[in-house]
């Protein structure tokens, strides 16, 4: 094994939406001592690091992500007691923990926010952004909130209007404040020192807007369906050059300690994304790479955005790949069953970090939410067109029993008509099932230096076949993924092979000849004998 590589390079991330995990109290809301209870299914799972989505003090009006505390523990989830037992039983148990740090912006309850918008000359007035209304009135420029409408709310109180880049509970913080950003860095300071391996940071590339207020040109691909807030770019609210700055000063507070890391929650196409790992490295550790959320289920298309995101990385930028997340719709019903099946191999083969979404294991699917149970705001705020995440943060089914086991009480979203077949317990004692397939391919990952950390190398892809290569020390792996349902052949590069693993997890060790036939939906790992 690679002996040189850190725990972040060789480690899966696992996320946990803490509300959705396991409850232990019959709320029906996830907690933190449910949470302990449930560490072993990451240890025999194989995954090494959590990351959990924010648990801090919070009105909730954004599930968490609206912070009224950067350094306590919500109620709901437990004490501050209870976390330094999760950062005990994960780092008894070899796991790492990372929290989720949300810098851009506070909720409006927050204490630096009631002061804020307590008068204009208040000391804090500049922790957040401020300004005069436009000179015929109305907001100072057409910049929009992400959730729906304009990003400023006019402030009768003191005449002005402040901005928010998501919900008007979340107003955003003026990063050009040295003051702010001592306070955050204190703030991840005091988590650091209770032991947390590392952040993923909300919305990195969000934190620093324009100075001159530019409006935001008009997007001239927006089209009917789209969430209004792409009706422009955002040229002047996100992705700004000084952003890189302090971006780097998050990480000099990260890497005043051994072996942490940090994460940066980025979307943005390739070649911006790479400029996050910061000039001389000195950016994210990970800004993280959601193409595969973003593309198309097509081999010729992976095997592009593959290359390009291989060929954009700076000299030693370690590469890390998502397959899921609390805001996106579920990898098993964007390509359905099977293929979730073959999105598990590709994620878990490819170079790089891979961080996988709770449930994801189960190939558990998006759950519809009917109208009255709707909880996200985003889907409260722009009704109608499918942005609501709530389908993807649906409770985790342990068991076959009612409510999945997630809870005796009743579940803040309701889970699956499917608890009954998807779930931890029945797929467990199931040597064919999605879990079992993840399970073993972690195993494979973890323990084949190949996988770990060997080289990547891209083989034509063949029609809908997706084929590249994994070589560590002269042993060559041949991953080849039908990404469509109907059978095909690949062409073995070298010969001869073995298969190592099948997504249909029935032909282990089958040795085959020059010519590999895929059934339907069928990702093999091969490992490459002949010369
Ligand atoms: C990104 C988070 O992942 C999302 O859930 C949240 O709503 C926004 N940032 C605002 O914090
Ligand atoms: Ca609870």
């Amino acid at each position: 094994m690679g002996d040189d590589h850190l725990w972040w390079q060789r480690e899966i991330i696992y996320q946990i939406y803490p509300r959705s995990f396991m409850d232990r109290n019959g709320d029906g809301i996830g907690d933190l001592p449910g949470l302990i209870d449930r560490l072993d299914h990451l240890v025999w799972l194989g995954v090494g690091a959590v990351w959990l989505s924010p648990i801090y003090p919070s009105p909730m009006a954004d599930f968490g992500y609206d912070v009224a505390d950067f350094t306590g523990i919500h109620p709901i989830f437990g004490t501050l007691g209870d976390f330094d037992r999760l950062i005990e039983e994960t780092h008894a148990r070899g796991l790492k923990l990372i929290l989720d740090l949300v810098p851009n912006h506070s909720s409006d309850q927050h204490p630096w926010f009631i002061e804020s918008r307590s008068s204009r000359s208040n000391a804090r007035r500049d922790w957040y952004i401020w300004r005069d209304p436009a000179r015929n009135g109305g907001p100072p420029n057409n910049w929009l909130s992400v959730f729906g409408g304009s990003g400023w709310q006019w402030d009768e109180a003191t005449g002005q209007y402040y901005y928010h880049a998501f919900l008007k509970e979340q107003p955003d913080l003026n990063w050009r404040n040295p003051k702010v950003r001592d306070a955050m860095h204190d703030a991840m300071r005091f988590w650091l020192d209770r032991g947390v391996d590392g952040f993923r940071v909300d919305v990195i590339w969000h934190l620093i807007k324009d100075d001159r207020w530019r409006d935001n040109p008009l997007n001239p691909g927006f089209a009917p369906g789209m969430s209004p807030y792409n009706r422009l770019l955002p040229v002047y609210t996100a992705d700004r050059p000084e952003v890189l700055d302090v971006v780097a000063g998050l990480r000099r507070v990260v890497d005043a300690y051994d072996e942490r890391v940090l994460i940066g929650e980025i979307y943005l196409p390739i070649e911006r994304l790479v400029a996050y790992y910061g000039e001389d490295l000195e950016g994210a550790h990970l800004p993280f790479n959601f193409q595969l959320i973003l593309s198309a289920w097509d081999a010729q298309d992976i095997a592009a955005l593959i290359r390009e995101y291989e060929a954009a990385l700076p000299p030693g930028g370690w590469p890390n790949w998502v397959l899921g997340n609390h805001d996106n719709h579920r990898i098993a019903s964007r390509v359905g069953p099977a293929q979730a099946r073959v999105a598990a191999m590709l994620l878990l083969t490819l170079r790089g970090t891979p961080t996988m979404y709770y449930g994801d294991e189960l190939g558990m699917p998006d759950v519809p939410i009917p109208p009255e149970l709707v909880q996200d705001p985003y889907e409260k705020n722009v009704p109608g067109i499918g942005v609501g995440r709530d389908p993807a943060r649906t409770p985790m089914p342990w068991n076959a029993a009612r409510n999945g086991g997630f809870t005796t009480g009743k579940p803040w979203l309701p889970l699956g008509d499917d608890v009954a077949q998807i779930n931890v317990e029945s797929e467990r004692h199931d040597p064919t099932s999605i879990l079992s397939l993840n399970r073993a391919l972690i195993a494979l990952r973890q323990s084949d230096p190949a996988l770990t950390c060997g080289g990547y190398a891209q083989v034509e892809p063949h029609g809908p076949v997706l084929t590249y290569l994994r070589e560590h020390g002269g042993r060559r792996l041949l991953i080849a993924l039908n990404l469509t349902s109907g059978p095909a052949t690949v062409r073995l590069p070298a010969g001869t092979g073995k298969v190592l693993l099948s997504t249909h997890l029935d032909r282990g060790g089958s040795a085959e000849g020059d010519a590999l036939e895929l059934r339907a939906d069928e990702g093999v790992i091969v490992e490459l004998t002949g010369t």
